[in-house]
């Protein structure tokens, strides 16, 4: 169907942070499939475990026991400090898992109409539930009627959600992005991630993470939230969790960890043999490779450069960054800067309108970064001249 305005473009071949197209030329990746292929196109490790195990086992069902599934939970809720985990297919589908959640753990306590604190400019997903919960019309138009039980405030804002909290007593949770992506890479106050664990606990809300886009190494801690001293109550992952093999999870802890009892949700891909070995593989190769302390080296280093070579448009440029999530926000619209730098054979993606945003590879070196910059600096200041005075 007609959901995507496709750039004029087919790879067929990748390696590291190199994409080939089906005429051969070769293009720099610095948006890694959005945020999914975190150890670079293909990696050796990751190949070599997928063919061990397309050959060994892919699929069974959840009616049974899955030893990678049970290994990877175990790696996962050590590495976050949570203890249960949830597999599912997608993003989207991590954050359903997590709002539906919310909701049994309101109607176990007697609120009929339990209701989620969301915030504008997040994005979740594309599913009903998730598209509601997303902070863009964009999104929703269309197709109306959305769900109810979620209420809207701004980002990074704490004053807004104790208003909420003074005059809903529905609440259940508050979903969201610990670091906004789609919705401009946006990055709150250094004690907003406390104030808000505060709230939840003064009124037994949950505090749920969406750490699809800015978990597992981007920013340089497993997830973002551990760069705070603040735990979630629930934690959803995606995208780069396979490394392109499709999956997805909500973890929960403490009361959020016992909500769900056989029966209330399932999936049938969800957690399988070839998923988790994909998964389980990927974190291997992020912890041995040293690839988040890199992601913070390559992505300071990157995100200094631009504020060097951009310094002429210091005034009307907003260069924002943590690790390997970069964005830069123009003062106008522009979008056509992806074509523009496709011919250049540079791939960036510009979000919110006019956010460039950088989503390389964790293991992106020093000088493939430093091509990235000057092309991308290059593109800017030429867009710049020709559009503002
Ligand atoms: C923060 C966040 N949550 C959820 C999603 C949805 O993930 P998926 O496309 O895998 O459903 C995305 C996708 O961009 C995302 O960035």
């Amino acid at each position: 169907m007609n959901t995507y305005a496709r750039l004029p473009v087919t790879f067929v071949k990748g390696e590291g942070v190199w994409l080939w197209d089906d005429q051969g030329n070769r293009y720099l990746d610095a948006l890694s499939g959005i945020a999914v292929c975190g150890v670079g196109h293909c990696h050796p490790v990751l190949v070599k475990a997928l063919c061990e195990q397309v050959s060994t086992l892919i699929h069974t069902s959840n009616v049974y026991h899955i030893q990678h599934q049970e290994r990877l939970a175990d790696r996962l809720t050590s590495l976050s400090g949570l203890e249960k985990a949830f597999f599912c297919n997608s993003g989207a589908e991590a954050n359903e898992a997590a709002i539906k959640l919310a909701r049994l753990y309101g109607h176990n306590q007697g609120i009929n109409l339990p209701t989620i604190i969301v915030m504008e400019r997040s994005f979740h997903g594309r599913t009903m539930a998730t598209l509601t919960a997303t902070g863009n019309r964009k999104t929703q138009a269309g197709f109306e009627p959305l769900l109810t039980g979620f209420v809207r405030v701004p980002y990074d804002d704490l004053e807004a959600v104790n208003k909420v909290a003074a005059n809903n007593r529905e609440i259940v949770a508050i979903l969201l992005e610990t670091y906004q992506g789609e919705g401009g890479v946006n990055f709150p106050q250094a004690n907003y991630l406390q104030g808000l664990r505060r709230i939840c606990d003064q009124n037994g809300w949950l505090l749920m993470l969406d750490e699809v886009q800015c978990g597992l190494g981007r920013t340089g801690k497993w997830f973002a939230f551990q760069h705070s001293e603040v735990m979630p109550d629930a934690m959803t992952l995606a995208k780069g969790l396979g490394s392109g093999v499709p999956i997805g999870a909500c973890l929960a802890g403490g009361k959020a960890a016992e909500v769900f009892k056989p029966g209330n949700h399932a999936s049938t891909f969800g957690g399988n043999p070839l998923a988790c070995r994909a998964a389980l593989t990927t974190l291997d190769i992020i912890e041995q490779e040293g690839l988040m302390d890199n992601a913070v080296t390559i992505g300071n280093f990157m995100w200094e450069e631009f504020g060097r070579r951009l310094q002429a448009w210091q005034d009307v440029l907003k260069i924002r960054g943590q690790g390997m999530m970069i964005g830069i926000e123009l003062p106008v619209p522009c979008s056509e800067l992806v074509p523009e730098a496709l011919k250049r054979r540079v791939l960036v993606n510009v979000t919110s309108e006019k956010v460039v945003r950088l989503l390389p590879a964790l293991n992106m070196q020093k000088a493939e970064a430093e091509q990235v910059v000057t092309e991308v600096s290059a593109l800017i200041t030429w867009f710049l001249e020709s559009r503002v005075k």
